[in-house]
């Protein structure tokens, strides 16, 4: 019914990535370029915050006249356009901005590789970034761990911040390309936020009904995505409001899909999650389960390592390993367990499918 296109499966991977990206050997200028990475990572997102990529993606300009074009001091905005420039987003031609081809493909709206959504939602965690040092003290999460359910336009950064990392990167058009579906008439989506991954499935497969189960919140914010970008898929996708945390899940579906979704929860939610999906699916149904997935020691990759810092100061999880998440899939009865890794780079996460038997 299902399985994996022309990728090489593995049922007991022991260990998922390459060698540590810098080894145990790290040159000076590795390690403080690593240090001061936060100067890079704020520029970037200030510049993306201010406009200045749109503008520049618009034509050329002179510092003096992108300061009075996005409201801001002329001498400050040289120094960030300067910045930029060394790092290798815009090109200085006569004293004049450009854009670089790689902040046209990426840092640009109009582009289907759009990055910005992630970056704006960066910006908007910097502050708890701050707070790491608290977080590790404590153990606690250095913010509400709400899903950034708390305001309309929190929900709507968080989940655009999703779209645009997955469309950017092209997890969904892997995902969906390798994930064999056949025979698959109905799939959900559990905390599919903004249907990403749905509506590539919905393309591959002419016959699939999606079901996207997630929070009210973020619900509202898919409904309108969807509408506006394929507006044509929308009558085969049943949005409805599920929390997988309370109560069962709907069902029965032949096929349910999860991405990132297990490092935001803790080990026994993530054990009660994979009962509950366990008993929404048909006999022979399908579970994927997309994340970074670790090795033994959770060291690599070293993505999903320095990940897990992200998500311990905004949820109650962590990234989790191979065994972990097979033995959560084993105690609710699936069979057939195997993890499936993403090349990388670009990607960064395994697919961990499993079979209700
Ligand atoms: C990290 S996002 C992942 C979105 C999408 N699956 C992806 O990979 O791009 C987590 C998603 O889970 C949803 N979510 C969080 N807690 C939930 C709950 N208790 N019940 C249902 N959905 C939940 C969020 O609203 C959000 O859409």
């Amino acid at each position: 019914m299902f399985g994996w296109c022309g990728v090489e499966v593995r049922s007991r991977p022991e260990v998922a990535a390459g060698p540590r990206a810098c080894g145990g050997r790290m040159d000076f200028s590795t390690i403080a370029g690593m240090a001061g990475g936060h100067a890079e990572a704020r520029a970037i997102q200030i510049a993306l915050k201010l406009g200045i990529f749109e503008r520049l993606g618009a034509r050329p300009l002179e510092a003096s006249e992108l300061a009075s074009a996005i409201g801001t001091e002329s001498r400050a905005t040289a120094i960030l356009a300067n910045a930029m420039v060394a790092i290798g987003l815009l090109q200085k031609i006569d004293g004049r901005y450009h854009l670089e081809q790689s902040a046209q493909r990426f840092l640009v709206e109009a582009s289907p590789e759009y990055l910005g959504g992630m970056i704006l939602f960066d910006a908007e965690l910097w502050n708890a970034w701050g707070r790491l040092e608290d977080s590790l003290r404590s153990g606690a999460p250095a913010r509400t761990p709400d899903m950034f359910q708390s305001s309309p336009a929190a929900t709507a950064r968080f989940i655009a911040a999703m779209d645009s990392l997955v469309r950017a990167r092209g997890d969904d058009r892997w995902t969906a390309e390798h994930l064999d579906l056949t025979g698959v008439r109905t799939l959900a989506d559990v905390g599919g936020g903004p249907g990403t991954y749905l509506v590539e499935f919905l393309r591959r497969y002419p016959d699939l009904h999606g079901a996207l189960w997630d929070l009210p919140a973020t619900l509202e914010v898919a409904r309108r995505m969807l509408a506006q970008r394929t507006p044509a898929l929308l009558s085969r996708i049943d949005l409805r409001a599920v929390d997988y945390l309370a109560g069962e899940l709907p069902g029965p579906v032949d096929a349910i899909f999860m991405s990132n979704i297990i490092h935001s929860e803790n080990e026994p939610v993530n054990e009660a999650l994979m009962a509950k999906c366990f008993r929404a699916l048909a006999p022979g149904g399908l579970i994927a389960v997309k994340d970074h997935i670790m090795n033994r020691d959770l060291t690599e990759p070293a993505a999903g390592a320095v990940f897990s810092l992200y998500l311990l100061l905004t949820t109650r999880g962590r990234d989790y390993s191979f065994d972990e998440t097979a033995g959560w899939m084993r105690a609710a009865g699936f069979a057939d367990i195997r993890m499936t890794t993403l090349p990388s780079p670009p990607f960064t996460s395994s697919i961990v499918s499993a079979r209700k038997p």
